[in-house]
């Protein structure tokens, strides 16, 4: 077995066991914000301050945007609960960034009552936004670079992707907000989900530097921020290198500083993100325990948990890391598929997975569960969604969800008209 280690032993989990059944998300709250602390600091250069959104989507629960509100950031939200989830967690106005796609006019309407940030996903929207809502006093724009920029494997190539205006409607867009009235700007691009290079962020923060340049000085706006998205990746397998965030952040205040000196943008340009993974994703763990051992052409362990909790391996052949408490320095000479409940043969968390010995009533302790894990389950074969908890330094923990319970599966049926 890898070297990854889990913060919490056997003893810990029987311990938590004891009071919130398995399986379960628990949150290692000192390690996220240590993380999201080395984030700010790698962009403290930045002039007027640099803002983190935290992509909701990605851990969509009020306590987590509270504890990272403590260190500044906002909330990049994409649908109307969503933002209700930012203004329940303390933020305001343009502490929240409104990046949705295809949107319905009351979601526009009620970001424009919260004063968030609305980051325009096409040409045709800011027409749709005055008609149906007004228009605010800062608006930012989608980019989409097309063949200018790769995407990756993920999000797909920024051609193929349906986000965002193209360089020619972005220009057109900007002069027709200003003369429209709107009076402050912004540029958002995201174009990688992932990304594990640290040098394809210090290039998306090159193309929007220079895209910043040319739309000024062809329409004579100026912009007040632009906002690079999200898609930092995580370490996920053993090998994986995590993005130095330290060189990303040196990398771009370097462009920064080439790209806008002289211009009117010098040192007067602010520069967010919205990353979501990176802040959370390996500091949360999925807990279930081994509740059946089977063995056929294969050999299976069945868990508690489904994909319901966790979609990314059955979703993209995502790896996730699997450690045993209380085995970790056993050999792993056994290789099992780890597999959920679900009526669908994708529903395994690992395949051909070499792992100790395991036996009924372990615990199979999923890693890097902190963002698009919960907050991408559903329902389906009536599965109920599970608990999340925060864990603190004393390990201590603290239930920040509960789990669903078959009445709130049942909560939209209205069996007394059968
Ligand atoms: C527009 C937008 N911003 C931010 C994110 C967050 O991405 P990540 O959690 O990978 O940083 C996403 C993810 O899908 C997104 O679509």
């Amino acid at each position: 077995m890898s070297k990854r280690t889990i913060p919490f032993s056997r003893d810990d989990l029987k311990r938590i066991e004891a009071e919130h059944k398995t399986p379960f998300h628990i949150y290692d709250k000192a390690a996220i914000l240590e993380n999201a602390e080395k984030m700010n600091e790698a962009f403290s250069w930045v002039p007027g301050g640099f803002k983190n959104y935290f992509a909701v989507k990605a851990l969509p629960n009020p306590y987590i945007i509270k504890l990272l509100k403590g260190l500044g950031m906002g909330a990049d939200c994409s649908s109307l609960p969503e933002l209700i989830l930012a203004e329940k967690a303390g933020l305001k106005g343009e502490e929240i960034m409104f990046t949705s796609n295809d949107t319905p006019i009351e979601e526009y309407q009620y970001a424009l009552k919260t004063g968030a940030v609305i980051n325009l996903d096409d040409i045709t929207h800011l027409d749709f936004l005055k008609e149906g809502a007004g228009l605010p006093e800062l608006i930012c724009f989608r980019y989409n670079p097309g063949p200018l920029k790769e995407g990756n494997a993920i999000i797909g190539s920024p051609e193929e992707a349906k986000y965002g205006f193209t360089r020619e409607q972005l220009k057109e867009g900007y002069r027709k907000a200003a003369s429209y009235g709107v009076k402050r700007f912004g540029l958002h691009t995201m174009v990688a989900s992932n990304e594990l290079d640290p040098d394809y962020f210090i290039e998306t923060a090159v193309l929007l530097l220079d895209l910043v340049n040319e739309i000024s000085s062809e329409t004579g706006i100026t912009f007040d921020f632009i906002n690079l998205g999200g898609g930092v990746g995580i370490p996920y397998k053993p090998g994986d290198r995590a993005v130095d965030l330290d060189y990303v952040g040196k990398g771009i205040e370097k462009a920064y500083k080439e790209k806008l000196a002289g211009t009117p943008h010098e040192g007067k340009l602010r520069v967010k993100m919205e990353c979501g993974r990176v802040i959370t994703g390996p500091y949360g763990y999925l807990v279930t325990k081994a509740i059946h051992r089977k063995d056929t052409y294969k050999h299976y362990i069945g868990v508690d948990a489904c994909m319901a909790d966790l979609m990314r391996p059955g979703m993209y052949g995502a790896y996730h890391h699997i450690t045993i408490p209380g085995k970790e320095d056993a050999p792993c000479d056994h290789t099992y598929d780890v597999a959920g409940s679900l009526c669908e043969n994708n529903d395994k968390f690992a395949i051909d997975r070499k792992l100790p010995l395991i036996e009924e009533d372990d615990f199979v302790v999923i890693h890097d569960t902190g963002a698009h894990g919960h907050a991408m389950g559903f329902n389906y074969n009536g599965k109920l969604r599970h608990a999340e908890l925060l864990m603190s330094e004393d390990r201590s923990v603290e239930l920040i969800r509960r789990a669903e319970t078959v009445e709130d599966y049942f909560a939209t049926l209205d069996f007394s008209k059968l």
